[in-house]
Order: C-alpha cells, then sequence, then structure tokens
C-alpha cells in the first residue's frame, strides 16, 4: 500500500451543458457516501461554461469534490479570440486541468512543447495539470509504445518544477483504449505507468516519484476499475465515457465498497 492518495477523475469532454451539468453532480453526490470520499480525490472536469455553476454547486452543498477544467491557454491574458486562461479558471476554484489530452494532441495539434507550455502555466496560478500521456495502436503493436510515452513526458514536462510530488498528476491513457471500449489489461497498465514512474524518477528523483499520482485513463468502467486499482503504480483514473452516468461514475469512486 502506498500513502499515495488516489484521485478519480470525470473528464466529461464536449458533453452536458450548465444545466445538465448541475443535474449530474448532484445525482453523482446522491449516490456517493461519505465514505467514497474518504482517502481519494473525486474531479470532476466539466466543459468550461459549466464551471461556474459546478463551482457555485459544490460551495452552497458543500460537497467533497474537487474541480478540474479540460484545457487552457499557456498566457495569462491577451488578443486570444476563443481561449480561457489559467487566472481565469483559477477565480472558479479550479484545482486541475488537464494538459494534452491525446484528443487535443491528435485533433487540435498540440505539441509536447504545447502541453508544457500550458502545464507551467498551470503551476505558476497555483493549480496542477494532469498531463496526459500514451501510445496510439500501431505504436504499442510495432513495441514501441514505452519509447512513445517516454518520449512524451520528457517534452511535456519541459521547464516543468516538481518539487513536490504534489505539483501534479501523471496520466496515462493508451489511445486505443480511449471510447474504445478497449482497456488496457491492469498488467499492461501497471508495467507502464512503473515505466513512467521510473522515468519520473530520473528527472524528480525516486523519492518525489514515488509520492506521485499516476492515473490510467481509458474506458475504465465499474467492471474494471476495482483490478486497476489494485495495481502498485496505478493511483486513480481519469475516466471519459463512464463519468456522464452518475451511477456508473458512482460506481467508479464507490469501488472500495
Ligand atoms: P474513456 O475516455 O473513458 O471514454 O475511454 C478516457 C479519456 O479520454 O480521458
Amino acid at each position: 500500500m502506498s500513502d499515495r492518495t488516489p484521485i478519480i477523475a470525470g473528464n466529461w469532454k464536449m458533453h452536458r451543458d450548465h444545466l445538465e451539468a448541475i443535474q449530474l453532480v448532484q445525482k453523482l453526490a446522491y449516490h456517493l457516501n461519505e465514505v467514497d470520499y474518504e482517502g481519494q480525490e473525486v474531479v470532476v472536469c466539466p466543459p468550461f461554461v459549466a464551471l461556474r455553476s459546478i463551482q457555485t454547486l459544490i460551495q452552497s452543498d458543500k460537497l467533497p469534490i474537487g474541480l478540474g477544467a479540460q484545457n487552457c491557454h499557456p498566457e495569462d491574458e491577451g488578443a486570444f479570440t476563443g481561449e480561457i486562461s489559467v487566472p481565469m479558471l483559477a477565480r472558479l476554484d479550479v484545482s486541475y486541468v488537464i494538459c494534452g489530452h491525446s484528443e487535443r494532441r491528435a485533433l487540435f495539434g498540440e505539441t509536447d512543447a504545447d502541453v508544457a507550455a500550458k502545464a507551467r502555466a498551470v503551476q505558476r496560478h497555483g493549480l496542477r495539470p494532469v498531463l496526459c500521456v500514451g501510445e496510439v495502436k500501431e505504436e504499442r503493436e510495432a513495441g514501441r509504445a514505452v519509447e512513445v510515452v517516454v518520449s512524451q513526458l520528457r517534452g511535456s514536462l519541459d521547464g516543468l518544477t516538481i518539487d513536490d510530488p504534489d505539483a501534479l498528476v501523471i496520466a496515462y491513457e493508451p489511445v486505443w483504449a480511449i471510447g474504445t471500449g478497449l482497456t488496457a489489461t491492469p498488467d499492461d497498465a501497471q508495467e507502464m505507468c512503473a515505466t513512467i514512474r521510473a522515468e519520473l524518477g530520473e528527472r524528480v528523483g525516486s523519492q518525489i516519484a514515488a509520492a506521485m499520482r499516476i492515473q490510467y485513463g481509458g474506458s475504465v468502467k465499474p467492471g474494471n476499475i476495482r483490478q486497476l486499482m489494485a495495481q502498485p503504480d496505478i493511483d486513480g483514473a481519469l475516466v471519459g465515457g463512464a463519468s456522464l452516468s452518475s451511477e456508473d461514475f458512482a460506481l467508479i469512486v464507490g469501488h472500495r465498497r
């Protein structure tokens, strides 16, 4: 058993308007018991336009749920039409910002350097990046998964300060497992998360790396969460599709019951 506090986060992607978002979090809170929040962090990452509503709900109902954003711009302000800065997110009590999700890398052309710039901005304002890395199917089949993930990790961590294990969270998300119903086997997921921890050790020293949190993401469901969480180097989950169902996400969060 490690003393790393697991973190289960729901990445809603471009789903739910702010009214639906309120309902989803209210239902989630209804399904969860006090013990489900103990010893682990529960986080939701709704679309930007729902952050204010969820912030208010969390505050007024005193819900032990953290708030995350799905993206940000690396600059604090400026002529960047359509973008959202980290100071804006900080004002909404956002604690985590997903950086470098594979959809942003693949569909919006984000490079490791872009991801690192965003993650640095997140850190600059005292929030925590959830830094995503993961290989595509062809890379895994070609035996290049480790090489790809390590290279993404090095590039995306460029210039980041990690003098505290809580400075950021890593999410290992094999791209072929995202939204496909295919999950990495718990052994494969463990192997890569252990590799990531070893690589972090090279970068920040093994003591800090041992205390950092590494999530697995990619078709996490109520039926596979226990096996994944039982792995020694997996400290949580980044959940996409299943986080849109309050019942399923509550079962995932409540997997220790
Ligand atoms: P999924 O998405 O759970 O729907 O596979 C995970 C993610 O993209 O973070």
